[in-house]
């Protein structure tokens, strides 16, 4: 007959055992080796235990802090006067999620932020001001509140201020996630500013209609849009005949995405960028998913649940929302108005993208807080 064999004695049990373990990770430790199983549970976790957290900076109280960063420093001392929108749960990072770097940046009148160029591709959209205008590769563009323009990875770039007022916008950048990737590069231009040496608004004339030349095929245009600048103005009407031709999407209501159109995809494959109007008095449903977001409220006023969460919000108002956070949105009052931008294409591109719909209470999320 086979004897049952004794379970062995756990640590807690065997002191001594415990106190060996101990010395043994002491002495591993010293020559860079880690034991697994202490560590196991807390990095494979049952589901994305992320560190960051939904949160939202109003523009009420990042607007007067850029103002007092413009008597502090200058444009040129700073480099780039940016204030970084850092989340709360994560303030010694970069981002305002993991992947996701967000900033107000500031540029008075007469300023110039020298010419540079990094591996981080970075996004602006403009909040407040005229006159402003962006060089990226010799095509000096001009900027009006709500344009969105882009600086892609290694594009060389340089801001300025000719206008009379202060003007500010919102930065993207996917610095964290070149950061993890430790991808880091960063070049000064020869001059502080680039010559303009391309007619004005080159990228748009000549990539941003249904034309494009001869010569380029599908998909020649390189990894990220050739088109960098996408305006406002246009956005809108697009999103109004959007509104007046379709029904509203449940989670998203009526939402744009600004397509690279040399290959459909998104503006880079590191962000992807998105307009969407939530029409007054809609509400939608509550959902998450594993690509994390940056809003920032270009019209209107109204509310997100962000996992459980109310945050009220209005315009020049920007919220983070972190991978796998529960959101939907309200608009109140007057349509509202939200651009974005996501780390979805990366989702897309990696096959990591997973999606979940709030299935109880109707949909939406009862609100703790
Ligand atoms: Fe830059
Ligand atoms: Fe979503």
């Amino acid at each position: 007959m086979r004897s049952e064999s004794k379970p062995s004695p756990s640590a807690q049990e065997r002191p001594a055992l415990a106190a060996e373990r101990a010395k043994h990770s002491e002495e591993l430790a010293k020559v860079h080796i880690g034991p697994l199983w202490e560590i196991y549970r807390k990095v494979l976790t049952r589901k994305p235990a992320r560190r960051e957290v939904p949160h939202l900076w109003p523009w009420s109280l990042v607007r007067p802090h850029l103002v007092r960063a413009g008597e502090l420093i200058t444009a040129a001392e700073a480099e780039r006067r940016a204030l970084m929108l850092l989340n709360p749960a994560t303030p010694s990072g970069f981002g305002a999620t993991a992947t996701l770097y967000a900033a107000a940046q500031l540029i008075l009148p007469g300023e110039s932020a020298r010419a540079h160029r990094h591996s981080p591709a970075a996004l602006r959209f403009v909040i407040e001001g005229e006159g402003a205008f962006t060089c990226v590769d010799g095509d000096k563009i001009v900027m009006s509140p709500g344009d969105l323009i882009l600086t892609p990875s290694m594009v060389w770039h340089d801001h300025g201020n000719e206008g009379a007022n202060p003007v500010m916008w919102l930065d993207g950048l996917d610095i964290p996630l070149m950061d993890s990737l430790r991808y880091m590069f960063l070049q000064e231009f020869e001059t502080t500013s680039q010559q303009p040496q391309k007619p004005p608004r080159y990228s748009e004339r000549l990539y941003g209609r249904a034309l494009f030349p001869a010569g380029m095929g599908p998909g020649c245009s390189g990894v990220a849009s050739p088109v960098w600048a996408y305006r406002s103005q246009e956005a809108q009407d697009a999103l109004e005949c959007l509104r007046r031709t379709s029904e509203p999407d449940p989670f998203d209501a009526y939402m744009l995405r600004y397509a690279n159109p040399a290959n459909g995809r998104d503006t880079f494959p590191t962000m992807g960028c998105r307009l969407q109007l939530i029409p007054n008095g809609a509400h939608t449903s509550a959902h998450r998913h594993t690509a994390s977001t940056v809003y920032h409220v270009a019209e209107g006023n109204g509310f997100s649940v962000l996992d459980g969460v109310r945050f009220d919000w209005r315009k020049g108002d920007t919220f983070a929302v972190p991978i796998w956070c529960w959101h939907e949105h309200a608009a109140g009052g007057t349509d509202a108005v939200l651009f974005s931008f996501t780390d979805f294409p990366v989702m897309m591109q990696l096959g990591l993208m997973r999606k979940e719909t709030f299935a109880d209470n109707g949909g939406f999320q009862p609100v703790n807080g």
